[in-house]
């Protein structure tokens, strides 16, 4: 059983951890433990003194040791005495905002719950349990249902809460995070991934400072600035040992994480939707659900967390026909043609990129309505018949006939001034009465919590999807948005937005996907901007970055990898000089990192020398041959690029036997002796033959000696070395 209950003790068990929780005699529910098994009840920790103006609640009487400020919470509230940061928060009709949670009951069911409106983790009855733990406000009818998914076999838990009003006034929900989490001792770290458009999810450490830290977005999406997952690990944790626990969450909006270090040096991390414009209305009757964080936790290092992520996204979030088959080799004619296409020139890329075995031609932005540059068309989703005189009927069968299947690209949520659907429908936009609405590309946004506007998007994506053979879309978004505001809303109800949006938009992903199940969705943010587990529930691969240059792929995958499964990065060779820094690296070394990821092309392979040609050849030759083990083994990341000199990954196949190491050397210097790359993951036992060379090394060597990185020559040279295991 993953969920047992002692008395009021609550054990959550995975195959290599516990997470412990129990209702106090006050009915408070304290968090007792979340790490490796101990076959104890950890309440034997928790051994408070009395700290001055930590107030006490008033059942506890003289016991001025007893104080929800310092004591670790399971759900924390405000208006108790405790001072932390809270998960929830009300306001009641009287302006009053206290939320003092009392235990009222659990209930345990076979299998992982699911959340209205919301992607959220899946399992079969025998891979989960749910646990629910029902809490209740000591004077209003405010219940909070803490919901847990426990995946044994992956070492995850999930959770999720619901704000349900059984009273007979209506109450402000200011703040509903999915997740809270108090650790008592330790001294932690805390990573968390930062960047911007085409430099996404750079990992960065920081000991955590007394107060709170937070990472966040305030975008709309979840954002190439800050990413909706973070770690926890203790001082010292590695890739290999260590603890650290990590969380992601589900969703692809305006999302909050943040951490508080107390003033006894306890750790507190709370994450949900940001709390800056959110505010929502809840009637009698209504509950609110929260989305979903996928909580996982090692004590070997970061390594073994990123493949219980890996796992569980690939397995448990990753949803359809594609989750779990090689992904198609794409090429994508964005950086080849840009807006300057037609069905001529589009052909004869494919025909081109057929001659050399890629599997789908992909036609980027600029198919539709008058868009001929970035400040038209968007909206206006029927072909551009100057550009497609046979429309998208012709064009695809010319692409199926050279062999290859055939794939489109949409910006849904979008729409510019400059368009028949903005002429016609100019309420349909975000923009606040009165005010001149933010333009970010040129492009205004639609306002996806309106049913008409979702309607609309279903119906003539569903007419473009229908008419031809099409096998792929590309879901893109290229802004921020900021200026929120929804006329169907009324005024005291407009902080409820950005979530709207967010939940608008999971449901035309929901009602697409559904009718269109043999269609490969890949999610896109300009970029890697929306790069996040929410969208991975709708679509398998999301585009990792707009930046294709090898080097910097390097090590914004390096980022991506810590909680997303390979399978899950759009990566693709794109031409030198790379077009967002200008810097030339060779096809193979573009290849090898492109095939971390998804894997497929972003140039006109008509352009290429004879020989370049031949690698590509050669390059997706191998991706064909290896792809199984690149998306379903383990990946190991065998160097830091952030401060190497090399980039070095490795996949290992669940048996052990197969073995690809592959990556980039960055410079080479003269006289330089040569490093050697430590493998991870095999069997100690076996021995391996490097496929390059036929030289044979004991699992031991490799794994304790290394290997020595190929000899170098200039910079950005490829790193390619496949291994065997020769004795079965
Ligand atoms: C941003 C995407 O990330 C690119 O790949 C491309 O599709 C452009 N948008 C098209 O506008």
């Amino acid at each position: 059983m993953a969920v047992r209950v002692e008395g009021q003790t609550f054990y959550l068990e995975t195959k290599n951890t516990l997470y412990q929780m129990k209702a106090d005699h006050y009915g408070v529910l304290k968090h007792l433990w979340y790490g490796v098994k101990t076959g104890q009840d950890m309440e034997y920790l928790l051994d408070y003194p009395d700290v001055g103006f930590s107030g006490n609640i008033y059942d506890a009487d003289r016991d001025r040791a007893y104080s929800q400020d310092t004591m670790p919470l399971e759900y924390a509230t405000e208006g108790v005495g405790d001072f932390r940061i809270p998960a929830v928060g009300v306001r009641y009709e009287n302006g009053a905002s206290a939320l003092d949670l009392r235990y009222e009951g659990y209930r345990i069911e076979d299998g992982k719950y699911a959340i209205p409106g919301l992607p959220a983790v899946y399992a079969e009855e025998y891979e989960a349990q749910t646990l629910e733990i029902t809490l209740k406000d000591v004077v209003s009818d405010i219940r909070v249902v803490l919901k847990y998914g426990v995946l044994p076999d992956f070492d995850v838990i999930t959770r999720s809460a619901v704000i349900v009003n059984d009273g007979s006034q209506t109450v402000m929900v200011n703040k509903a995070h999915s997740l809270c989490l108090d650790i008592p001792y330790g001294k932690w770290e805390w990573i968390h991934f930062h960047g911007r458009h085409l430099k996404e999810r750079t990992p960065e450490r920081r000991p955590l400072l007394h107060g709170v830290q937070q990472s966040s977005s305030k975008r709309g999406i979840s954002s190439h600035h800050q990413n909706p997952t973070v770690l926890l690990c203790k001082e010292g944790c590695t890739e290999t040992s260590g603890t650290c626990i990590g969380a992601a969450l589900m969703y692809s909006g305006c999302f909050q994480t943040q951490i508080e270090y107390d003033q006894l040096n306890q750790t507190r991390l709370v994450m949900g939707i940001n709390t800056h414009m959110f505010c929502w209305e809840l009637k009698p009757g209504e509950r609110f659900y929260t989305p979903e964080a996928i909580l996982s936790m090692s004590s070997t290092g970061f390594e073994t967390l990123s493949h219980q992520f890996h796992r569980v996204i690939r397995e448990h979030v990753c949803r359809g026909k594609y989750k779990l088959i090689e992904r198609p080799v794409l090429i994508n004619n964005w950086e080849a043609t840009y807006f300057d296409f037609n069905e001529e020139k589009l052909v004869e890329i494919a025909r081109g990129a057929a001659e050399l075995g890629v599997d789908m031609l992909v036609m980027d932005d600029g198919w539709f309505g008058q868009r001929d540059n970035d400040d038209a068309g968007l909206g206006d989703w029927y072909v551009n018949r100057d550009k497609l005189p046979g429309g998208l009927e012709s064009l695809v069968a010319k692409v199926n006939d050279l062999g290859m299947d055939f794939g489109i690209w949409f910006e849904p949520e979008m729409i510019s001034e400059n368009s028949d659907l903005y002429r016609a429908h100019p309420e349909w936009v975000v923009r606040i009465p009165g005010r001149k609405p933010v333009r970010g590309r040129y492009q205004l946004v639609l306002d996806m919590s309106r049913p008409d506007v979702r309607d609309y998007l279903f119906d003539v994506m569903s007419r473009i999807l229908n008419c031809a053979n099409i096998r792929y879309v590309k879901w893109d978004f290229n802004r921020s948005v900021s200026d929120w505001y929804s006329e169907l809303l009324p005024s005291g109800r407009q902080k409820e937005m950005p979530h709207r949006f967010v939940l608008g938009l999971y449901d035309l992903l929901e009602r697409l996907t559904q009718a269109f199940p043999d269609v490969l969705f890949e999610g896109c943010c300009g970029g890697g901007g929306r790069f996040d587990a929410g969208v991975l529930y709708y679509c398998p691969q999301i585009w990792c970055s707009d930046d294709t240059d090898a080097f910097e792929r390097t090590q914004i995958q390096y980022g991506t990898s810590f909680f997303y499964p390979i399978s899950t990065i759009g990566s693709h060779v794109s031409a030198v000089p790379n077009h967002q820094t200008g810097r030339t690296t060779s096809v193979k070394a573009r290849g090898v990192t492109a095939m971390a990821g998804t894997f497929g092309y972003e140039l006109d392979l008509n352009k290429l020398l004879p020989e370049e040609k031949a690698e590509v050849k050669k390059q997706i030759g191998l991706f064909k041959e290896y792809g199984p083990l690149i998306h379903n083994g383990k990946y190991y990341r065998l160097s830091n690029p952030f401060e190497d000199q090399y980039a070095v990954w490795e996949y290992v196949s669940s048996d052990a036997k197969k073995v690809l190491v592959q990556g980039m050397i960055f410079r080479t210097e003269p006289n330089m002796l040569r490093y050697p790359i430590y493998l991870r993951g095999l069997d100690p036992e076996k021995k391996y033959r490097l496929r390059e060379d036929g030289i044979i090394y004991s699992g031991n060597a490799l794994m304790n000696g290394g290997i020595l990185i190929p000899k170098a020559w200039g910079d950005y040279v490829p790193v390619e070395m496949y291994l065997e295991a020769i004795d079965g």
